[in-house]
């Protein structure tokens, strides 16, 4: 699978990892092509990426000698897939106005080919509204993000704002790859929740106590994905906030890959409004307070005595927006004993308009399994279905949202 990329390089200490990136990309049969911005060439010379892409590198928005070779604009034309890494805040915004004030923000704008942007930037300019604003705005445009990681960072804070690894971007480039990359121009769909957007979570988080160690939990997403599917199938625009799961992402269905709690609550928000919430996630309840930067090593650390943090919550934060919250907020209650009555005691608590609660307890194969029985509780009472495949729970589900929605415009 062999193609042409184009890679811009925006200013940014992990301007670096770019040059691994090109080495991988070639290693993987990949031609690539390099735009540097003013400011990456500040972080890594043209000399090095020239060398290592086979390609002149190209700069200068204004420069003859690089239009006579090859028109600025069949750069981006010429490609299968753009890859912005790392991508600035300062490009981002740029990309996410229309601007055009330099070669990097001009391809942006004139191409409909697919984008994939690696954010790298300080965790408080990732945090920031305006960032958050601009990558809801790409993302809405069709763009697709990967990143950032959370961990400490160049300037000495912790928190998200990493570029991801040189492997998760080729994962994620290869994953845009195989769809179509042109920017799919929306089509009138039809069905019970044509024009309406639903967003779900699903799968469960992963909660890092170092490096390479997290605190997780037995979801699969299946749920999860399977309600998004079925929404996509009833016609609604779909963005699946999903945990880190072994499942492929469902058709027609915008993913946003994240592992923590609050990853999880941050790209919730970005992707809002929605006229649907669904909180299918197996959602940790904490995370580690203190997460090392480094493995925690046996004979030097010891036993490690972990201290949690209780994790925000996700449901109960959209369930209780004041403004902008979804006309539906759907909770699942995964209980192990007293299903109803728990599920009763969380709709209260949690604000929501239903929950959808299922037993999880000894015996039973909902977490991981194909098939689940469900209760559905509302202020109007509690409704018990039978046991079905999950995909059909799904499909019926989304049905039921469907009308709920609709009484309630
Ligand atoms: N949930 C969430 N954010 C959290 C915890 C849970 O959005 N931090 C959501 C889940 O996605 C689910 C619902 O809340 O829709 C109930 O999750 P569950 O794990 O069953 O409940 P908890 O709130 O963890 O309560 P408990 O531990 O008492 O069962």
């Amino acid at each position: 699978m062999a193609k042409n990329i184009l890679l811009i390089i925006s200013g940014g200490i992990a301007a670096y990892k770019a040059l691994e990136l090109i080495r991988r990309l070639r290693e993987r049969g990949h031609g690539v092509r390099v735009v540097m911005s003013a400011a990456a060439g500040e972080f890594i010379t043209p000399l090095s990426v020239a060398a290592l892409s086979g390609q002149p590198v190209h700069g200068d928005l204004f420069s003859l000698t690089e239009e006579a070779a090859m028109g600025h604009i069949e750069l981006s034309r010429a490609a299968d897939l753009i890859i912005v890494a790392p991508a600035s805040a300062d490009l981002i915004a740029k990309a996410a106005q229309g601007l055009a004030s330099d070669l990097a923000a001009t391809l942006l704008l004139a191409t409909d080919t697919r984008v994939l942007y690696a954010p790298s930037m300080n965790v408080r300019m990732w945090l920031n509204p305006a960032t958050q604003r601009n990558v809801a705005v790409l993302r809405q445009d069709g763009a697709a993000f990967v990143g950032p990681g959370d961990g400490a960072m160049a300037c000495g804070e912790f928190g998200p704002g990493r570029m991801a690894e040189v492997p998760e971007i080729i994962a994620a480039a290869e994953a845009l790859l195989e769809q179509s990359c042109k920017i799919a121009l929306p089509t009138a769909a039809s069905g019970p929740l044509a024009g309406r957007h639903v967003v779900i979570t699903s799968g469960p988080t992963h909660e890092p106590i170092d490096p390479v160690r997290y605190i997780a939990n037995r979801s699969s997403g299946r749920q999860g994905h399977a309600l998004a599917a079925a929404a996509q199938a009833a016609g609604a625009r779909v963005t699946l906030v999903s945990g880190p799961v072994a499942l492929p992402p469902p058709s027609g269905v915008h993913v946003v890959g994240i592992e923590t709690a609050r990853d999880m609550l941050a790209a919730t928000s970005i992707a809002l409004p929605a006229d649907i919430f669904i909180a299918a996630a197996a959602v940790a309840d904490w995370h580690v307070a203190h997460t090392g930067g480094h493995k925690l090593k046996k004979v030097v650390d010891g036993p490690p005595h972990l201290t949690l943090v209780e994790n925000p919550d996700i449901l109960a934060t959209v369930a209780g927006m004041r403004e902008g919250r979804p006309r539906l907020v759907i909770g699942f209650a995964a209980e192990t004993e007293q299903v109803i009555a728990h599920g009763q005691a969380k709709l209260l608590r949690k604000g929501c308009d239903m929950i959808i609660a299922n037993d999880v307890g000894a015996g039973s194969d909902v977490m991981g399994g194909e098939s689940n029985s469900v209760h559905v509780i509302s202020a109007a009472g509690v409704d018990s279905w039978p046991k079905l495949d999950k995909s059909e729970v799904a499909r019926r589900l989304m049905a039921l949202f469907a009308t709920k929605l609709q009484d309630a415009t």
